[in-house]
């Protein structure tokens, strides 16, 4: 959460710390603020988002090149100008910006309010500035230095830039448990949460590592040391990123342009791993790793939100295809209960943003216990890409709507690929079963693109719901973490109340909910548990309930049970969840749409979630 951008070079910072923040407005919107340094550090922030500040800068000074930029998600203290980043050190001399959360920020503050500082913010920021310049002061040391030293008290995750005003050729960043990519350009640096802001300016990137700092000079190379004061060399990487993936090519929202980039973004996420011919499946990343897998006791998969729906989807496929038993943990809870993890464990990290906080714990908490870890990741570069053993990249590119969409598809891609790998590995089955699932595999991109075409009928229902307070989804089998992921949908952007259920667990207490104002979305595609599901409907309709059913086509039975009914293309019953998502992420958008909600940025969330 939090987006960081810094730039020092021979350019006008401000637009560029501009641009950068409205790239990195998914991370957090709540207050955003920048500094820029000419003579004098300027700071000027604002509660709300970019666009606020950009109001509120309109008649000042904003000349400098040198300067940083926040956009926040609030933790400590609420979103307000007060408690907006840049925070100043008690002179004023110093100025920080700050993602991730200060743990020990309690008793730092005490005893810098008994040395004499005083505090304006509630933030836990502001006793890391204040540190900085109390060290850099009492122990006459350089601005890296200080910040080297607090860094040393510090409990907790941090992103940081730092600038001082006796130092205007000069930033410090920092990096611990919360993401910073440096961008180095021809006499210029960048720094940022992540490479959006930088890819327009230059491709050579350095990710920084946990508890490095980076000595950024004008006209001088990138400096690493890290908190106990060993240098680094920079390792420098080439971005493989374009513009255009980050903007939104014509369309109103970055989710529906997420929506509709499913075809390519699941056909890339199978690309070079599916082989038809040769009937096999390839997955580089784990290649090393497959031995580890096919003997592993038990899979444990381990991911939040989203993420997690699609670990579910993965248990499914892999314990039905390849009869390994798993667990799918949600990772907060994973990380704090005292798990049973050995060295025969294989423990699966999924994340789109790869910068999760809880994922991330229970990652270290495996790997402490022995267990090889793997991540199915979107972010190459990322945290967790980097904390797993090894790992399989979801290439659904970058996901900017807070919604997740593409990156559910594509993580259900790689799963569905590591459940026939595993299954091909074993003997599972059977040579043809295992051949048939393939070819059907490989035309999933094209169904997906058959399925928005019926966009225009989802968005005729979406109007008749628009008003609705509450909503349930209904599935069995492979369709539950659909119904679980098109709840969440519902209720993050559109704040229309909806849970996900088993369809056979509602007779168990939500039917007591269903009167004739609740929609209920059932997935009833054929195959499985079709005729059981059909019962589930007569029940829901028995109470006078709306049934917005997900069907197959041509499927007259519950088509004329249901109150509406969006027609899918057929396919084989583990490959539905790629195909039955679709008509109900365009569901959620167009309600979202219709009540005036910010698609893009509902309330209170943020794309990446780097604090516990
Ligand atoms: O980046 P991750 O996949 O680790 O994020 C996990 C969740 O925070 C994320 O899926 C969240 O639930 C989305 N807002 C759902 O749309």
């Amino acid at each position: 959460m939090c987006g960081i951008v810094a730039y020092i070079g021979p350019r006008e910072a401000y637009p560029i710390l501009m641009k950068g923040l409205r790239r990195l407005e998914y991370r957090g919107y709540d207050s955003a603020g920048l500094c820029l340094l000419n003579s004098d550090l300027k700071v000027f922030k604002c509660k709300g988002k970019v666009s606020d500040l950009e109001d509120h800068v309109k008649d000042s000074d904003i000349s400098g090149n040198i300067g940083m930029a926040h956009t926040r998600w609030a933790t400590h203290g609420e979103p307000n100008q007060i408690n907006a980043h840049p925070h100043f050190s008690q002179n004023k001399s110093l100025a920080i910006i700050h993602n991730g959360i200060i743990e020990n920020y309690a008793a730092l503050r005490s005893e810098l309010m008994n040395r004499g500082y005083a505090f304006t913010s509630d933030t836990d920021t502001e006793v890391l500035i204040h540190l900085i310049e109390d060290i850099k002061i009492n122990e006459k040391v350089s601005l890296q230095e200080a910040v080297r030293i607090a860094l040393n008290q510090v409990i907790g995750a941090y992103a940081i830039v730092v600038i001082s005003k006796s130092s205007p050729d000069k930033i410090i960043a920092a990096r611990k448990g919360s993401p910073l990519v440096v961008g180095i350009g021809k006499n210029e640096f960048f720094v940022a949460s992540d490479a959006t802001p930088i890819i327009e300016y230059t491709d050579n990137v350095v990710f920084l590592n946990d508890e490095e700092i980076a000595i950024i000079r004008r006209n001088d190379e990138l400096k690493i040391l890290t908190v106990k004061n060993q240098e680094k060399t920079p390792y420098i990487q080439k971005l493989e990123l374009s513009l255009s993936a980050i903007e939104k090519g014509g369309y109103d929202h970055f989710m529906l342009k997420e929506i509709f980039e499913q075809p390519r973004s699941i056909h890339d996420s199978m690309r070079g791993r599916l082989h038809l011919e040769q009937g096999l499946v390839t997955l580089g990343g784990i290649r090393d790793y497959e031995q580890k897998l096919l003997n592993a006791k038990r899979i444990i998969i381990t991911a939040c939100g989203t993420s997690w729906h699609a670990g579910l989807v993965g248990e499914y496929l892999i314990e039905d295809l390849a009869r390994i038993p798993v667990e799918v943990e949600y990772s907060s809870e994973f990380r704090y209960r005292n798990p049973i993890i050995t060295e025969e464990d294989v423990v699966i990290a999924i994340s789109q943003s790869g910068e999760t906080a809880d994922t991330l714990a229970a990652i270290e908490l495996a790997k402490g216990k022995g267990a090889t870890v793997l991540g199915i990741c979107n972010v190459v570069g990322s945290s967790i890409a980097r904390a797993t053993h090894a790992g399989v990249f979801t290439h659904a590119g970058p996901e900017i709507g807070v919604a997740s969409t593409k990156a559910f598809t594509a993580q259900v891609a790689v799963l569905t690929l590591l459940a026939l790998l595993l299954a091909q590995k074993k003997g599972t089955l059977p040579t043809s079963h295992f051949r048939r699932l393939l070819v059907e595999l490989s035309t999933i991109p094209d169904k997906v693109e058959q399925t928005l075409k019926l966009n225009d009928k989802v968005k005729e229902i979406a109007d008749i719901y628009m008003n609705a307070t509450n909503a349930l989804y209904l599935g069995r089998g492979y369709n539950f973490p659909v119904a679980l992921e098109g709840a969440l949908k519902l209720k993050e952007i559109s704040y229309i109340h909806a849970e996900g259920y088993p369809a056979a667990e509602m007779k168990h207490g939500p039917i007591a909910l269903i009167d004739e104002q609740m929609p209920v979305c059932v997935i009833a595609t054929r195959r499985g548990t079709y005729e059981k599901v059909i019962s589930n409907i007569q029940e829901v309709k028995a109470r006078k309930g709306k049934i917005i059913a997900i069907i197959n086509e041509g499927d007259e039975t519950v088509k004329n049970l249901a109150d509406h009914s969006i027609e899918i293309p057929e396919t084989e019953e583990i490959l539905v969840p790629l195909i039955a998502t679709i008509p109900l992420q365009l569901l959620s958008y167009h309600i979202a749409v219709m009540r005036n909600c910010n698609v893009d940025q509902p309330r209170n969330l943020a794309k990446s979630v780097t604090v516990e």
